[in-house]
């Protein structure tokens, strides 16, 4: 069983999840107008993923005892100054997202719950994979600078970073 604070530190993560999703489906749809295609693809994906971050965690509260809550979610941005921007916005999201993880695995120490503790490790390794991968992103962009050759290339080779990221992670 889940004490009320666990369970109401889950449900925020779960709207933090939520708004992630959001977020990166509001990037998806902005480089899909700009006509990076790659970009787009990339960012439906991380949408994707986020959602299942969420319904995890919705799954989790659930089964012991608690009440997963749907709550109302903050818009995101939907336009940006540059694709730099974006990149720059989705390090910035995963870094304050892996934040909420940290705190979250304090307070299921705090609370002795041990079971939410072990849940909680996918979380902190998906962090070190999303941020990782969020990383590696900008470098490249900040190589490119204003080359719009370069960002041709990239938004054709975007698609084997989300190839290779998604075979690092073991099958569940
Ligand atoms: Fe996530
Ligand atoms: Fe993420």
């Amino acid at each position: 069983m889940l004490s009320k604070t666990i369970e109401a530190a889950l449900n925020k993560q779960i709207r933090i999840e939520a708004e992630s999703s959001q977020a990166y489906l509001a990037m998806a749809v902005w480089a899909e107008v700009k006509g990076l295609e790659g970009i787009s693809n990339f960012m439906y994906d991380q949408s994707d993923e986020e959602r299942e971050h969420m319904l995890k965690l919705v799954k989790f509260v659930n089964e012991r005892g608690g009440h997963a809550h749907i709550s109302e979610l903050n818009a995101p941005n939907v336009t940006f100054n540059s694709f730099k921007e974006m990149f720059e916005k989705l390090l910035a999201h995963e870094i304050f997202v892996s934040e909420s993880i940290n705190e979250l695995v304090h307070i299921s120490l705090q609370e002795k719950d041990y079971a939410s503790h072990n849940f909680l490790q996918w979380y902190v390794a998906e962090q070190i994979e999303e941020e990782a991968v969020a990383r590696t992103i900008l470098d490249k962009v900040n190589m490119i600078g204003d080359d719009k050759g370069g960002l041709y290339l990239f938004d054709r080779d975007i698609q084997q970073l989300t190839v290779s990221s998604a075979a690092d992670t073991p099958a569940e």
